[in-house]
């Protein structure tokens, strides 16, 4: 799979179309901009990164970016819940995926690093707090992190539960978003 603007572009009427059926799980009109996707990926260890998971991976455009980085030793777990997305990231030639047609909620297994497209802001509140107090409990053995970004600082409260974060502001996306380096507390 190549790195494209046309990758991104080509899906821009099946993001518009999900985002019409189901607003509240799409939480967008647009994929993430190749800023964005460069800027989630910029903090984090790949020498020592061998687990990674991505959550609403959606058209997998973060997942391209992930693939070029990673160890060749390295795996990469695809969640998603969206059939269209789901058709489109089975067809990914890749041997070190594996996609997951099932909710973040049910994620399993410890990890290194979860990368998170999820809306938070738009989710039940019941679902993201379990998504995340789960996501904590897959990090903790290999004190692993999670990154995820959010449109708005209207979600920091339900981070804080169960990590601490620092967070940095991507302006060259359609909207402007914030990226959230979490660590899992261990109390
Ligand atoms: C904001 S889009 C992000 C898509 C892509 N990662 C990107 O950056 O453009 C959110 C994605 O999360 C998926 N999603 C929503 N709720 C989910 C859940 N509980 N488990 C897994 N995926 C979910 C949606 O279907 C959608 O594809």
């Amino acid at each position: 799979m190549k790195l494209s603007f046309f990758y991104q572009f080509n899906h821009y009427p099946l993001y518009m179309k999900n985002f019409i059926a189901s607003p509240t799980k799409m939480g967008t009109l647009l994929p993430s901009s190749p800023w964005l996707c460069n800027n989630i990926l910029n903090n984090i260890d790949w020498k020592n990164s061998y687990k990674i998971v991505e959550i609403g991976a959606g058209n997998g455009v973060i997942s391209q970016y992930i693939l070029q980085r990673m160890s060749s030793l390295a795996s990469l777990d695809l969640y998603e819940i969206n059939n269209d997305f789901i058709k489109i990231l089975n067809q990914i030639d890749e041997h070190r995926i594996t996609v997951h047609h099932r909710s973040a909620e049910y994620l399993f297994g410890d990890y290194d690093i979860v990368i998170s497209g999820l809306p938070f802001r738009s989710l039940s509140k019941k679902t993201g707090m379990k998504i995340l107090k789960n996501t904590r409990e897959r990090l903790l053995k290999n004190n692993g992190s999670l990154i995820l970004f959010q449109y708005t600082k209207g979600c920091e409260s339900m981070f804080s539960r169960y990590f601490h974060f620092t967070k940095e502001r991507v302006y060259l996306n359609v909207p402007p978003a914030w990226v959230y380096t979490c660590k899992p507390k261990l109390d």
